[in-house]
């Protein structure tokens, strides 16, 4: 494990449940719609804000996180993964790669560096059910509060050039006030 990934990890094991406190915004609605009856993945689910409002309507749901007192919480869902690489993925138990109807996260993308943004989506790519759909939301401006070797701002044209380059094609793209942007995609060939 590397110095920033060890750092990282300390920094979320103490921060998760601040951090996660200070933005609230979430496209509920929608998020149910897409959920219900659905094998859905979370990525980075903090404290649970997401989870709590859409676990009931689900199929089954499942967690994943690089933290390990995030991962914790959650060892009763269906997998409850610690993401140690990126190159790692889970595993089901016929030794497939779990699929999932909907993989979705928030306020994720900011602390996922540059290097590693194509690596992130290339994961969620590979756990995508056919026709599965990934959602995640992101801010537009850089300013986040959180130590700025941890936080970083792509722009919506990395970020749609990277899902690209993981052939996954944006379906919807939409701006909420105050300053977030929310991407829904799919691998390319499933519409
Ligand atoms: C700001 S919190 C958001 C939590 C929750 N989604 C919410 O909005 O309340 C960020 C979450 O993403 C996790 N996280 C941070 N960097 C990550 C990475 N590179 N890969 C996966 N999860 C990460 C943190 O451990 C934490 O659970």
């Amino acid at each position: 494990m590397g110095s920033i990934q060890i750092e990282r990890v300390k920094f979320w094991n103490q921060k998760h449940v601040a951090v996660c406190q200070g933005q609230t915004w979430f496209p509920e609605e929608r998020m149910v719609q897409l959920c219900s009856g659905k094998s859905v993945l979370e990525i980075g689910p903090g404290d649970g804000r997401q989870l709590q409002k859409l676990i009931g309507g689900a199929k089954d749901y499942s967690i994943a996180d690089i933290c390990p007192a995030v991962v914790k919480k959650y060892v009763n869902l269906k997998y409850a993964y610690e993401i140690m690489s990126m190159d790692d993925l889970i595993i089901d138990d016929t030794d497939q790669i779990a699929k999932f109807d909907v993989v979705h996260c928030w306020y994720v993308i900011h602390h996922i560096l540059k290097w590693e943004l194509a690596r992130f989506f290339a994961f969620v790519c590979r756990h995508l059910a056919r026709n599965g759909v990934f959602v995640f939301n992101y801010p537009v401006t850089g300013d986040t509060g959180v130590d700025p070797r941890l936080t970083i701002h792509h722009s919506t044209i990395d970020i749609v050039r990277k899902l690209d380059k993981c052939e996954m094609d944006v379906i919807r793209l939409c701006y909420y006030e105050p300053r977030n942007v929310v991407i829904e995609a799919r691998q390319r060939g499933f519409r």
